[in-house]
């Protein structure tokens, strides 16, 4: 039977597989901001709640391949996907960042602003469900051609709410990304795997019924990739 790991960051075999990847792939090109970021999340109390630099290193691979010039967090933390992100696009583009935290996001910006990116940061502080409500009123009924790219990170319970609000926010052809759907691999164990918690068995079971709901729906061609966490891509195609 597979073995719960709630602090791990991988869902590979083994955590040096993982530590691989990002000394031979992610660390070395990684920008000094980033890693500036990385260090100041890892001696955090809650550096779990962190995203993956490979996750991130994809994303702004992806990001530049769709051409993104507007971006949407909802959260931010201590910024590291943020700063990937801002980075990721053009000079001119934008990345409005949501969390109900601004002390989170304090800890990061003076790396964010050091990166020279600080200009395409639109902070938001504020619940992220009422922030994109926010946005789609701003947006009035052209809300479909605001951003290119959302990714999703804060509360999960939210995420179907997150769906609805970007699915109309993000264009036709974007992509909305969600982190955490595969919740340490618990939707695929038992209910009472040794080593959860009963928040973790919430958000197994939330997962497990948000993710059906993407394989299901027909506004999206989705993929489940099994890295990191669980990372779930969306292409909205209607
Ligand atoms: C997993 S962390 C985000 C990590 C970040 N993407 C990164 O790369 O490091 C989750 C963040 O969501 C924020 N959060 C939690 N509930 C929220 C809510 N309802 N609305 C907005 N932000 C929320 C937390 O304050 C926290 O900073």
């Amino acid at each position: 039977m597979a073995t719960y790991r709630p602090d791990s960051h991988t869902l590979l075999k083994a955590d040096s597989i993982v530590e691989y990847v990002q000394e031979t792939t992610v660390y070395p090109r990684e920008h000094e901001c980033l890693r500036e970021i990385r260090n100041i999340t890892q001696k955090h109390p809650l550096s779990f709640m962190g995203s993956s630099p490979e996750q991130i290193q994809f994303f702004s691979l992806l990001l530049k391949m769709i051409g993104a010039r507007n971006a949407v967090e909802v959260g931010v933390f201590t910024g590291y996907s943020l700063l990937a992100t801002a980075l990721a696009l053009p000079d001119d583009g934008r990345v409005v960042a949501i969390d109900v935290s601004r002390d989170y996001y304090e800890l990061g910006r003076p790396a964010i602003e050091k990166a020279g990116v600080a200009h395409k940061v639109d902070f938001r502080q504020g619940d992220g469900l009422a922030v994109l409500d926010q946005l789609l009123a701003e947006a009035g009924d052209g809300g479909g051609k605001l951003f290119d790219f959302a990714y999703a990170d804060a509360n999960k319970e939210q995420y179907h709410g997150y769906h609805e609000r970007l699915l109309r926010l993000v264009r036709v052809g974007g992509v909305v990304a969600y982190d955490n759907t595969l919740w340490g691999g618990s939707v695929a164990m038992p209910r009472d795997t040794p080593g959860s918690s009963a928040y973790d068995r919430v958000v197994r079971d939330y997962m497990l019924g948000f993710n059906a709901m993407v394989a299901a729906d027909d506004r999206v061609e989705a993929c489940l990739l099994p890295a990191a966490d669980g990372v779930t891509l969306c292409r909205r195609i209607k």
